[in-house]
This record gives C-alpha cells, sequence and structure tokens, in this order.
C-alpha cells in the first residue's frame, strides 16, 4: 500500500544531484517548529533510534532529508534475530551505518563541511535513509528551528534565513506541513503554525503535533488543542510525550520511552478515552497513509510537468548538439530526466494502480 513512497524516494535523489534544486516539486512532508519544541526528538521516537545531533543552539543547520524503508521481518523473527537496522548517507553511496552514533557524527561532520564552524545555514540538503524492520516507510524533511537570537559570530540575520529557508520548502502546494508546537506553550502563539498559516491559510495541508504533553500544569490539558478547537486544521493535531532532557541525561531507552508514552496516554483521565489516537505510532502510520494519498494526489500534476521539461529539453538539445558531449547543467538534467521519466512514470502509475486494487 505503501509502495509509491519509495518511488519518490527515487526521484528525490536524482533530483538532490540538480544543481539549483529540484526541477520539479515532489510531494513530502516537512517538520518545522521553533528550537526546542521537540522536533528532533520526534523525529528520533518515528525511527526508534538515537541518531540526530544534538545541542544547544541551532543544531539543524541543513535540511535533512530522512527516508525511511521498512525491511521486510522474516516470519516469526523477533527484535533478537531481526536484520540489523542501518543507515546511509547519499554524499558516501554504499557505506552502511550500522551505529547510529556514527550517523550522528556523519550529520554533525557533513553539517559542518558545508556550513564552516561559525554555525551558518545551508540550503543544500543531507540526505539520509534508515532501513529498520520496524519503520513504516515515510520520508520526512527535518529543517532548522525556528530562532530568535543569534549566537557567537552567527550572522545577524540568521532568524531571516531560516524563515526563508522554511518558506522555500512549505510554499509549495505539493509539501504538508508537520508543524510542531510543544503544549506548555500558546497554540495561538505557535511559531510553526503561524509560518504554516501564512501559506496555508485554510488548513488543508497542515498537520499538528503537539509535544510536552506531561509537562502541561496539573489540572490542565490540551484536549482542546488536540480536538482543533483553538487552531483548526483539516489534517488534525497528534499529541505526543518525548523524552525529557533527564530521560536523555540518563540514557533512558527509546524503547522504554515509547513504552512510557504509552502508559501515559492510556492512564491520563484526559487522554484515556482518545489513547488510540495518540502517541508516536499513530502519528508515524497516520504520517505513512496521509503521505501515500498525498503522492497519489500528486501524480497527474508530476506527470504533466515532467512531460513538459521532456520535450522543453529535448527542443534544447536538437540546438546544442550530442548530449554525450555535453556537462552543461542543462545537459545533466536532460539525461537524468530521461533515465527516470519513462520508467518512472511507468511505474509511478503501475504502483498507484497496485495501491488501489490492495485497498
Ligand atoms: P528541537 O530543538 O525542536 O529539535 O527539540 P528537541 O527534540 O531537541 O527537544 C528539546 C528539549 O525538550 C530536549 O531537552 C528534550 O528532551 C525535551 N523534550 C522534547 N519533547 C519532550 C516531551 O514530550 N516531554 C518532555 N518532558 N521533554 C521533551
Ligand atoms: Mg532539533
Ligand atoms: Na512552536
Amino acid at each position: 500500500m505503501d509502495t509509491l513512497i519509495p518511488v519518490i524516494n527515487k526521484l528525490q535523489d536524482a533530483f538532490a544531484l540538480v544543481e539549483g534544486g529540484s526541477p520539479i516539486d515532489l510531494p513530502q512532508i516537512v517538520v518545522i517548529g521553533s528550537q526546542s519544541s521537540g522536533k528532533s526528538s520526534v523525529l528520533e521516537n518515528i525511527v526508534g533510534k538515537d541518531f540526530l545531533p544534538r545541542g544547544s543552539g541551532i543544531v539543524t543547520r541543513r535540511p535533512l532529508v530522512l527516508q525511511l524503508f521498512n525491511v521486510p521481518s522474516k516470519n516469526g523473527a523477533d527484535a533478537a534475530d531481526a536484520p540489523q537496522d542501518w543507515g546511509e548517507f547519499l554524499h558516501k553511496p554504499k557505506e552502511r551505518f550500522y551505529d547510529f552514533a556514527e550517523i550522528r557524527n556523519e550529520i554533525e561532520r557533513e553539517t559542518d563541511r558545508l556550513t564552516g564552524k561559525n554555525k551558518g545555514i545551508s540550503h543544500m540538503p543531507i540526505n539520509l535513509k534508515v532501513y529498520s524492520t520496524r519503520v513504516l516507510n515515510l520520508t520526512l524533511v527535518d529543517l532548522p528551528g525556528i530562532t530568535k537570537v543569534p549566537i557567537g559570530d552567527q550572522p545577524k540575520d540568521i532568524e531571516a534565513q531560516i524563515r526563508n529557508m522554511i518558506f522555500h520548502y512549505i510554499e509549495k502546494q505539493s509539501t504538508i506541513i508537520l508543524a510542531v508546537t510543544a503544549a506548555n506553550t500558546d497554540l495561538t502563539n505557535s511559531d510553526a503554525l503561524q509560518l504554516a498559516r501564512e501559506v496555508d491559510p485554510e488548513g488543508k495541508r497542515t498537520i499538528g503535533v503537539i509535544t510536552k504533553l506531561d509537562l502541561m500544569d496539573k489540572g490542565t490539558d490540551a484536549l482542546d488543542m488536540l480536538m482543533g478547537r483553538v487552531v483548526p486544521l483539516r489534517l488534525g493535531y497528534i499529541g505526543v510525550v518525548n523524552r525529557s532532557q533527564a530521560d536523555i541525561n540518563s540514557r533512558r531507552s527509546i524503547t522504554s520511552a515509547l513504552e512510557g508514552e504509552r502508559e501515559f496516554f492510556s492512564t491520563h483521565p484526559a487522554y484515556r478515552n482518545v489513547a488510540s489516537r495518540c502517541g508516536t505510532s499513530f502519528l508515524a502510520g497516520n504520517l505513512s497513509k496521509i503521505l501515500m494519498n498525498h503522492i497519489r494526489d500528486c501524480i497527474p500534476d508530476m506527470k504533466q510537468k515532467i512531460n513538459v521539461m521532456i520535450t522543453k529539453k529535448n527542443d534544447e538539445l536538437a540546438t546544442l548538439g550530442d548530449p554525450r558531449y555535453d556537462t552543461s547543467p542543462g545537459a545533466l538534467l536532460l539525461s537524468i530526466i530521461n533515465q527516470f521519466s519513462a520508467g518512472f512514470i511507468e511505474m509511478i502509475e503501475g504502483k498507484a494502480n497496485d495501491d488501489r486494487a490492495v485497498e
């Protein structure tokens, strides 16, 4: 049912190499929120691994395209004899990272490589694939957190730069916005929801995630927020509880944290009746479905754009000469598109039909 997602991942890889960014807008889910709202924690919980750089200040300084691939487990295999999970970077093809702490180091190295040590930001994405029996097929783009205060010798206009980067992603109709807000902050003042509203005023392609439900004042709860009675969103809100800083300091495992999260929702007087629609596992399943339906909706438009590009590039080519000896960006783009388009359109239509047949 979710086979469309890996197909889009292939296009994402091909277009990542194109100078000046992806020539067509791919359907994707982009994660936004203020610094410390809990974005990294949500992503780590979805993946079930500690693998993202942590620290104060702007830790995410390049977009991270995180592609999750479900590896089917063998019949009856339990976690112990299931194949090991691993990660792979597009910039280090064929190198498998089995140690997720090494993935974190590599993200840090690769971030510094392009942004230097002054903690600036770069638009060039880092592309990471994670293969695991415990993930659903799902692709998420993590962006720098919305921040107010530059630190050290960071550019003074860092907030504007980050907002521009976020806008560049979320203004596209092909982007689903995952807007993360902490429950102990005012939802009506949420940076994430305010930014989302500027490009999606009717709340048609924004999903809300409310983190830190465990940190709300005693006697208060987030039911009104979660039910969409404060800021309505068509795709709704999902509440989660991630590890606290104390949990992280004491190296609490994600498995234990996920158990704690289930326990929190199923025993909390305000949430136990809606517990099945709360938490990380519901969030991951929901996102995977939303992304797949969204890709399906985007297919006709993508197909048309790809056809237009092929025609245009072929016309250009007629005036250029032999593309095999042409190393210009135009010729490179053409070869990528040609490589992908025919097969891609066939594949994507085939998959879309398969998916319909399965449902
Ligand atoms: P990011 O800057 O948006 O990526 O936020 P992080 O995921 O790094 O989280 C910032 C801090 O909030 C960390 O200390 C987390 O442990 C803590 N945190 C995140 N989510 C929760 C939550 O649901 N409950 C609690 N108690 N702490 C959380
Ligand atoms: Mg983060
Ligand atoms: Na926020």
